[in-house]
Parts: structure tokens; sequence; C-alpha cells
């Protein structure tokens, strides 16, 4: 089996990975890992944007409003100061990003008759933000940032590309029992898909930037690629988790059999969308009736009140109704959403769009501080596989990307600080001794409707059971659920040869009991987890932490 050895070792190539790889390549080789292809991710997805107060543009705005928005969205659960870091990081973050060739749209290219000579940028709003400071590249900002920032690396010597190669496990020293005082990270065991060999990869520093989870539930904004593995590997691996509970649920995907996961980003209701339900045959508004910011309220509130309405109604969906503009700004403004909707006959400047809530961010993860520190030393996790306290309870829409571009920046810092301090004896020794995975007595496996059926139960339950919605008696019962999956799996696990799908089953069962035991141990009700048994938040906000051993 084949070993190699880097100075960074980077798992994920999102935005958070490939922002990291960059600066990493400043101080040494890195190595970056793409499960897929380099692009594939969910940062490649984002429409909304990247909040980021742009005091030029817009002078009512200030870190100080950023912040408390930012504060008010995380129901008491977000850590103040790593709030104001990473805001206040937010317009020297952007610039890194124009520097890297990312076009953001200027006003004029939205509105014609805007003859702003200067070539500001558009500003877009979302829910919970009392400004508009959103800085987007029409509605496929993550592809624009992602096609930068892949050319990048691409161009980059220092930076060797590793696509279909897919993290199964860290390497660490608590795990091959070495006794040493403090748990390092040495790498990890890495299968290369297309030639069906595990490589270890050994690294000064690792580095985990996976993403996030959305492929728990049933029905999820998010694309194949979101299994938490990083969260999972990390957590065997012994590092502290934090707040698994808080799984954000987009209010608005279309709901349509012909397009899987689409967003209708939270930017249309900016623009003024309004939330409608049907009864007696005509379209009402209903947001008024549970928060003042109506339609524009966070998300929480809004996918908690969509769901309330459609068991009230029976309805299978809501309305967004954008029809008060015109098509030629909905196009301009819009051009993917309206696309999209065409595709299906809906015109959006005429037509209501059909939406529901789903699956969307996880606002826990491995905890860290902003430079992506965790509690094993030599491992890093940025993006959305941390969790620095900046989301709290509930993620302030946009806030994500600023989060995974300062956090990738930072890391890179720090973790080439580290680097720089270990003794080279010490490392050799240690790179000489880590042996080659082994997959126990492996045989092809006869049964792989049991991963496939095993994925589609468990998401189902994880719908149902641990949604927006959740019970003592429900958590019990997913709990009871994941455990026989989780038997199975292990079984599975060791008895047949690896493929991906085992990979990424065994996380999305990990990355479920996760949840389940966070929920069970909150007994209130705050931001994005709401226990009917616990209906009120308590006085005092505790994040929920997990650790395996
Ligand atoms: P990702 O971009 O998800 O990258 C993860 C990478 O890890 C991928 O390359 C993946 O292939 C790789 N990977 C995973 N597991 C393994 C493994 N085992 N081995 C090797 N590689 C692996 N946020 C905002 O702030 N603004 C928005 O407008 C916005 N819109 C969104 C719209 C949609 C539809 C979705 C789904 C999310 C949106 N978000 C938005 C959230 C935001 O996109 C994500 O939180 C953010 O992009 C996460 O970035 P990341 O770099 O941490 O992870
Ligand atoms: C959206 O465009 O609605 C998504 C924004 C986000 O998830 O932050």
């Amino acid at each position: 089996m084949k070993k190699v050895e880097y100075d960074f070792l980077i798992i994920g190539s999102g935005l958070a990975g490939m922002y990291c790889a960059l600066q990493a390549a400043e101080h040494g080789s890195v190595a970056l890992i793409s499960k897929r292809e380099l692009s594939e991710c969910n940062s490649k997805y984002a429409q909304g944007g990247i909040s980021c107060v742009m005091s030029d543009i817009n002078d009512q705005d200030s870190f100080e409003l950023h912040v408390s928005d930012t504060l008010k969205a995380g129901a008491g659960l977000c850590d103040e100061k790593v709030v104001t870091d990473i805001v206040s990081a937010g317009p020297t973050a952007i610039q890194k990003l124009i520097d890297l060739g990312v076009k953001f749209t200027r006003r004029s290219e939205v509105d014609e008759s805007d003859d702003d000579e200067s070539g500001q940028y558009n500003l877009g709003r979302e829910g919970g933000h009392s400004q508009r400071r959103v800085l987007h590249a029409g509605d496929i900002t993550g592809t624009e940032v992602i096609r930068a920032l892949e050319k990048a690396c691409r161009q980059e010597d220092r930076i060797e590309v590793f696509e279909n190669f897919h993290a199964i496990d860290l390497i660490t020293t608590g795990k091959l029992g070495w006794g040493l005082d403090k748990n390092n990270c040495l790498g990890a065991y890495i299968l290369d898909k297309d030639n069906e060999l595990v490589t270890t990869f050994l690294a000064k520093s690792t580095i985990l930037a996976t993403g996030g989870a959305g492929k728990v539930y049933t029905y999820t904004t998010n694309p194949d690629i979101a299994t938490g593995d990083g969260i999972a590997m990390a957590y065997r691996a012994n590092a502290d988790i934090a707040n698994m509970e808080f799984f954000q649920f987009h209010p608005t995907c279309l709901f349509d059999h012909r397009i899987n996961s689409f967003l209708i980003s939270e930017a249309v209701r900016g623009e003024g969308a309004i939330l409608k339900i049907r009864r007696k045959n005509e379209l009402v508004d209903f947001m008024e009736k549970y928060h003042e910011l109506k339609s524009l309220a966070p998300r929480d509130v809004v996918a908690r009140a969509i769901d309330r309405e459609l068991k009230e109604t029976g309805e299978k969906c809501v309305y967004l109704d954008i029809t008060h503009h015109n098509e030629e700004f909905l196009r301009k403004r819009f051009p993917k959403i309206f696309a999209t909707c065409e595709s299906i006959g809906l015109n959006m400047a005429k037509d209501p769009i059909p939406v529901v809530p789903a699956a969307h961010y996880c606002c826990g993860g491995v905890k860290t501080d902003i430079c992506g520190t965790t509690n094993i030393t030599r491992l890093y996790a940025i993006g959305e596989t941390a969790c620095t306290g900046l989301h709290g309870a509930n993620r302030l829409a946009s806030n994500s990307l600023l989060e995974a571009v300062v956090m990738g920046g930072k890391s890179a810092e720090c973790a080439a600080e580290m680097n720089a301090s270990l003794s080279q004896s010490i490392l050799q020794t240690q790179m000489n001794a880590v042996p080659s995975w082994t997959s126990g007595n492996a045989t092809d496996s006869d049964e792989q409707v049991v991963i496939t059926h095993n994925w589609q139960e468990m998401r189902s339950f994880m719908w149902d059971f641990v949604g927006i919605f959740r019970t003592n008696k429900r958590l019990q019962r997913a709990k009871r659920r994941i455990r026989n999956i989780q038997h199975e799996i292990t079984h599975y696990y060791w008895d047949f040869n690896i493929t991906p799908d085992l990979i990424e089953l065994r996380n999305l069962a990990c990355l479920s009991e996760l949840i389940i035991d966070c929920a069970l141990s909150r007994q209130e009700s705050r931001g994005l987890h709401f226990n009917h048994d616990f209906p009120q938040k308590s006085d005092t906000a505790i994040e929920s932490h997990l650790r395996k051993f």
C-alpha cells in the first residue's frame, strides 16, 4: 500500500478547503483531497451570497449591526467574540476573493436605470438581516466563487490535487494506541476510488473541510457529497463535537417532482417575495401571525411556520409570490432561479412558486476556535464541518460562506506556525511507524441492498422523528432504530470490501446518532431545536458537547 507525505493534508475542496489550500501553499506542500471532482461541493450551489458589511456602499450598516443580527438569530448560543472576529474580518476576506478573480454583481447589472459610475456592488438582503449586506453573483454566487478558486488551485504548483479520493478515517496516535500523552493527528487513510486502493496520507497538519450533512434527511437542498464525513471521522478520533441538534431547515426548496433539491434563495424574499398558503382556493399571507418581520423572519421561525400551516391545512406546499416585480428585473437578478422555474412552466413574474422546507445547514460540528483548532493536536476543522460559535442555535443567512473563507485563511496561518514548531526527527519516527490500512477479512459484498435499504430507512426516520418538530417519544424511537442500523453497518463494514457508499452510510449513521443524542440532551426549545415536551427556552444557554470516550 502506498504512503505519501505532505506539509498540509486538506480533506475537502469547497470554499473553505480550496481557500485554505491557496494560503497554505505559501508555507509548504499541500495535498488537496476531493471525493468527487474538485468543484463538486455545497459551496458551488450557494445562491444568496456572502454577508459582509460594506459601509462604503451602505452607510447605514456597521459591524455592530451585523454582530447584533447574528446574535439575535443565534438565540443566545453564539460566542460574541467569535462573531465579532469573523464579521470584522469580512471586508479583507471579500477583497481577497475579488483579487482571486471572483466577479460579484454590480448595481448597474441589475438595474439599467442605475447610472452608478463608481461601479458599486449590488447588495442583497436576506432573512434576519436588518440591512442590505449580501454580496452576490446573480443567484449563482457559489458557482462563481468556486470557478475562481478552482482555477487558482490548479495553477498553484505546491498544491497537488487528488480527485475521486475518498477519506475513510483519520490516523491518530490515540487510535494507534501509542500511549502519547496528547492525541496527535498524523494524517488519514484515503480510498483512491479509480484504483480501489487505500493510500496512507501523512502530514504535519490535517485540515478537515468536508462540509455539511444534509443527506442525513430525506429532503435536503444539499448535493450528494454532504454526508458529514469529516464530523464522523473526527468523532471516531475522539474530537469534541458540539451543537448537533441545531440542523437548519431552509424554508423554500422548490416543490416539484421533476426537479431534485433546488433552492429558491432567501434573496427572493429579500426582494419582497411573500409566503402564501392555499385556503379555500385562495392564496393568503400567513407570516404576520408568526413574526414581525413576516416573510423575512429568521429561518427557524419561517420553517416552523410553514410546517405548522401545512399540517393544519393538509396542503403539500406553500407559495412564494414575487409577482410584484417585472420579468426583466427577475431574469437579471435571479437568472438561474428564473430559468429553472421556466423549465417547469412557471413564470416568476406571473406565477407564485411552490416551495417546502428542506434540510439545509449543519450548525453543529467539530468544536473549534476561529482558526479551526480542535482538541486533537495537528487536526483542524473548518467551514461547515466546524462549530466555532458563530451560528449558535440558528445560522444567519449568508454567514456560512463568510465563515468558510475567514477560517480557510486563519487555519492555514495557524497550521503553518504549528508545522514550523514540530521536531523533524520525532515526525520521521512517527511517520515511519504508521501501519497501512487493514480492512479485516474483506470479501466482496453480495448484499448491496442492505446498504441502500439502511440509507433510505435512516433518512426517512430522521425526517419524520428528528425534523423540524421533535418530541421525546420521536427521538427515543429514532435512537432505537439508529442503534440497529449502526450494528448492521459495523458488521458489513468489517466483513466486506469498503465502497464509497458504505463509507458514507457509516458516516451518516454516526451523524444521525450525534444529532439524536444532542437533541435528547437538550431539555428546552431554542433556535432550530424545537421539542414539544420542552416548548420553552431555559434560563441558561449552554452548548451541547459530545466526545466518544
Ligand atoms: P463544501 O463546500 O460542502 O465542501 C466540502 C468538500 O468536501 C467537497 O469538495 C466534498 O467533495 C469534500 N468531501 C466531503 N467528504 C469527503 C471525504 N470523505 N473525502 C474527500 N472529500 C470529501 N451559505 C451562504 O453563506 N450563502 C449562501 O448563499 C448559501 N446558499 C446555499 C445554497 C445551497 C443550495 C446550499 C446547499 C448551501 C448554501 N449555503 C449558503 C451554505 C454554504 O454553501 C455551505 O455552508 C458552505 O459552502 C460550506 O463550505 P465548505 O467549504 O465547508 O464545504
Ligand atoms: C439562500 O440563498 O437562501 C441560501 C442562503 C444561505 O443558506 O445562507
